[in-house]
């Protein structure tokens, strides 16, 4: 068990892509940033300094925080945005997890270039469930925009229409060649024959979810969102914002005459705005036999075919649907799927676009003054002006949030089918409050009030298990009989699929403020969010510590 440091410094950076060069916010100046790294059970300690003229904050997007709630890192929910020229501390332990996560900007969408790695390898002398890989790269899925990112989610903010798209997705921060004047800055891969390499897939795309593919090469999933899952053998993975996933990628065994695109595409259900490029990175072999110099060796490589990978359709749900249901936990005696066996609480919560009127500060433009709005059970969620966690932490909630978060939507309607009347939305800060230690059993209901569309559902603080999954209706009276309790996939992001639902379990031993929300930001941006508080247990060892003493001030 050791202690780690980092030290972030976020400062801007010229960086070009797609011939042109733009000023960005970094981390140590770097794109994408650092990677982190820890072993289970270590403490990591990561000093972020703002340098920018802008408000941030950093979240470390599926770390459990059990009883570090202060470290997680939402702006306005767990803690103020740290200032410019201001520092603050997360120090958090990692705790019954190894595998991949990531970092992200949790403020506006300083996300889109304000990301990294987290790689959690297990203790010292613990082997993986599954052949030891050769090697292991992280490959980041992300977009490049040549507009400035701040400027896109204000205008849609404030108009209510759909946010320009970005300009390029990337693999490592790299569009890659079929982006304009992008060939040299394309992600490269190395790989020698008959090895086995893990993939370490984030999704860090702003609104997509992501297909991905490597031209002739079959991908073996070993791990969602830091949890170990039953293998399985995919051409194609699937990977929501928000998510991790790992892959074993066995290379041929002999030197192919070839090299092969490693790709990644969209994969889109709604109306909402869609980028449909496609970026791809090259997985080339080296030759182990005779050295050959960097010249001839590019030169040869030029030359060989390039093999790309066919993906499905953009749209395809059938895919989608089928992908998520290969997704087990491992659950053998080493790795158990500890799943609530007993409900506590029932939640069903509808996730969907919808209308809402517009405040005297916005210029809506959509009819009689209304604005394209997100919520949760018909409430678009409005963030506060100062950090819930330290109102509900020093009983100062007043002002800040109410507790009336509905636990069902305002009224029953075919959520699937021909749009209901009414399609306007409530808004407000309200939270749902549940004592220490609730099992809680929450469906998550796409609706197609204004469009059916995937929405990956992501909750801070915990892991949930998927036990249920569908398209159309939740029947609460046929399908909790068909609930997997034995090996649900174990994650901390859930696409709710187009037109379709989730049911999740979860128990809520952690004490804080937890943050829930669509990781598709546009939809964030327009409410879809909403968060939990989870109230301290009797015994001491259940409470949260009081915040340190640097936690930034509104
Ligand atoms: Cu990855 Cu609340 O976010
Ligand atoms: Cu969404």
């Amino acid at each position: 068990r050791v202690t780690r440091h980092y030290k972030f410094n976020i400062k801007l950076q010229n960086v070009t892509r797609l011939c042109q060069t733009k000023s960005i916010v970094t981390v140590n100046g770097q794109f994408p940033g650092p990677r982190v790294i820890a072993r289970e059970g270590d403490r990591l300690i990561i000093k972020v300094v703002n340098h920018v003229q802008y408000n941030v904050s950093i979240h470390w997007h599926g770390i459990r925080q059990l009883k570090s709630g202060w470290a997680d890192g939402p702006a306005y929910i767990t803690q103020c945005p740290i200032q410019t020229g201001q520092s603050y501390v997360y120090n958090f332990t990692v705790i019954g997890q190894r595998g991949t996560l990531w970092w992200h900007a949790h403020i506006s969408w300083l996300r889109a270039t304000l990301y990294g790695p987290i790689v959690i390898l297990p203790k010292r002398h613990v082997p993986y469930p599954f052949p030891q890989p050769h090697k292991e790269v992280p490959i980041i899925l992300g977009d490049w925009w040549k507009a400035d990112t701040e400027a896109v989610i204000n205008q849609a903010t404030q108009t209510g229409l759909a946010p320009n798209t970005s300009d390029a997705h990337t693999i490592n921060g790299l569009p890659g060649p079929l982006s304009n004047c992008s060939a040299k800055d394309t992600f490269k891969l190395k790989v020698k024959p008959g090895k086995t390499y893990m993939l370490r897939l984030i999704n860090a795309a702003l609104n997509d979810e992501m297909f991905f593919s490597i031209a002739n090469h079959t991908l073996t999933v070993v791990e969602a969102d830091a949890v170990y899952v039953k293998p399985f053998r995919t051409n194609i993975v699937l990977i929501t914002p928000g998510q991790t996933t790992n892959v074993l990628l066995k290379t041929k065994s002999k030197f192919p005459k070839a090299t092969f695109a490693i790709a990644a595409r969209p994969y889109a259900t709604g109306p909402a705005a869609f980028d449909n490029t496609t970026t791809t990175g090259l997985l080339e072999y080296k030759t182990n036999s005779s050295p050959i110099t960097n010249n001839t060796k590019s030169n040869k490589n030029n030359k060989l075919p390039l093999l790309r990978p066919a993906f499905p359709k953009f749209n395809d749900t059938v895919f989608a649907d089928s992908f998520n249901k290969k997704i087990r936990s491992l659950a053998n005696t080493k790795f158990p799927a500890k799943v609530p066996k007993t409900v506590d609480r029932h939640f069903f919560f509808t996730v969907g676009l919808g209308i809402s009127t517009c405040s005297k500060n916005q210029s809506c433009q959509g009819p009689n003054n209304t604005r394209v709005a997100a919520a949760v059970n018909n409430v678009s969620f409005v963030m506060p002006n100062s950090a819930l966690l330290q109102a509900h932490f020093f009983n100062k909630s007043k002002g800040v949030y109410t507790t009336d978060f509905p636990s069902n939507p305002p009224f029953k309607f075919n959520y699937t089918g021909t749009p209901p009347r009414n399609i306007m939305v409530t808004s407000g800060t309200k939270v749902v409050v549940l004592p220490f230690n609730t099992s809680v059993e929450l469906v998550l209901q796409d609706t197609s009030i204004i469009g059916a569309e995937s929405h990956p559902l992501h909750l801070h603080g915990f892991n949930f298990f998927i036990v249920g999954q569908g398209i159309g209706n939740f029947d609460p009276k046929k399908d909790p009989s068909k609930f997997n309790l034995v090996d649900p996939p174990e994650r901390n992001t859930a696409g709710v699929p187009s037109g379709g639902w989730v049911a999740l379990r979860f128990l809520a031993d952690n004490p804080g403020v937890w943050f829930m929300h669509c990781h598709l930001e546009v939809h964030t941006s327009w409410g879809l969010k909403m968060a939990w508080i989870v109230q301290d247990g009797k015994r001491r060892n259940q409470k949260l510590p009081p915040p340190p003493s640097d936690l930034p001030k509104c």
